[in-house]
């Protein structure tokens, strides 16, 4: 089994905004460092949603641009899109026959996502957390960095390899590890402290997009919703303030510093005078990736070749581990 394999992906569902930067993208440039990484733009988890057919390839593209100009290298990493390694959507199936009804019932992101109408969730949204097992394990993945929400996915991937390595009677499938990262970890909507900034939300200046150019990031910081008081002197005084805590997370994370660094240094201010330092630190941060994208975005055939590269690689990796799950399940 390898040692150090870290698998992540991010769906091509909308412009890839600073949350995905904070969250996911930054600290997989790290893993580079330490672990063999595949970094995959999960196409076949966006369609569990309606995706318009054109829209879903260029975003895509601007996926993996997204992925590159953050710090992700092709030529350390392996870098694809989902739909090109057939061995996810086969083992995905085959997890379909391992997990339990109930383990699914139980997902609550599922409910989030298919909301009142249940019965007119599709299929696939129901069962995405056995893809994403299939993602991680056909690669025999020890390592996944995740997000708050996506701990509880991480788990059934934990359950569903215990479950087939205990039916089958042998260790095929390593139970991976969580790597969980705590600064940045979760970055608010600009418009409202109660809800995560997503790609998802129909309001353009909730998310700073790492496409926006530098009038746009300042403006959008700058209309950032806050309360009326001056800002607290130390990180206590941001308990049932999410708007505040908000801004400064986002500050200590772009500026690598603590929540406490920042408010010994910015505690007191009003938002305004701090919102402009904090509009310049995040242009200096943003603008060098959103160039990178939009370079990166002017040669679509380059994006292709290397993703086309990277799944050569990715499919080299599964071939073996799929032959032997096939031999193991006796298909
Ligand atoms: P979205 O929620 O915008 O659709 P994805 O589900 O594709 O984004 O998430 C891709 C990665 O980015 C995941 O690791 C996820 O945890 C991380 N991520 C997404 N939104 C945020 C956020 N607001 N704060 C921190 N990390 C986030
Ligand atoms: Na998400």
């Amino acid at each position: 089994l390898p040692r150090n394999r870290v698998f992540s992906g991010a769906q091509p569902t909308g412009s890839m905004h600073l949350g995905n930067y904070l969250g996911a993208f930054r600290n997989w440039v790290r893993l580079q460092e330490d672990y063999e990484c595949i970094y995959c733009v999960v196409d076949l988890h966006a369609i569990t949603v309606w995706q318009e057919p054109a829209v879903l390839i260029q975003q895509t593209r601007e996926a993996a641009a997204a992925y590159i100009a953050c710090g992700v290298d092709p030529q350390k990493s392996i870098l694809f899109n989902q739909s090109r390694v057939a061995a996810h959507a086969e083992l995905a199936w085959i997890f379909n026959c391992v997990a339990r009804i109930g383990w699914l019932n139980r997902m609550t992101q599922f409910k989030d996502k298919a909301g009142k109408n249940r019965e007119k969730a599709s299929v696939g949204l129901y069962v995405y957390p056995d893809l994403m097992a299939a993602d991680i394990l056909a690669y025999k993945a020890t390592h996944v960095p995740v997000g708050e929400d996506q701990k509880q996915h991480l788990e059934l991937t934990r359950d569903i390899a215990l479950k087939f390595n205990n039916d089958f009677g042998r260790e095929v499938f390593p139970i991976v590890e969580p790597i969980i990262q705590k600064e940045g970890a979760r970055v608010m909507s600009l418009r409202d402290g109660a809800k995560k900034m997503s790609k998802s939300d129909p309001s353009d200046a909730s998310r700073l997009n790492l496409t926006d150019d530098a009038d746009r990031i300042a403006l959008k910081i700058r209309k950032a919703k806050t309360d009326p008081l001056p800002l607290p002197e130390d990180a206590a005084g941001l308990a049932d303030r999410p708007e505040a805590s908000n801004l400064v997370g986002i500050y200590a994370a772009l500026a690598d510093l603590s929540q406490a660094d920042v408010l010994a240094r910015h505690g007191g201010k009003e938002f305004a005078p701090f919102k402009k330092d904090l509009a310049d630190l995040a242009v200096a941060r943003l603008a060098p990736i959103s160039n990178e994208m939009s370079r990166l975005m002017r040669d679509p055939a380059e994006i292709d070749a290397v993703l086309d590269k990277g799944a050569e690689k990715a499919a080299a990796l599964a071939r073996p581990v799929m032959e032997e799950v096939r031999a193991v399940v006796g298909l």
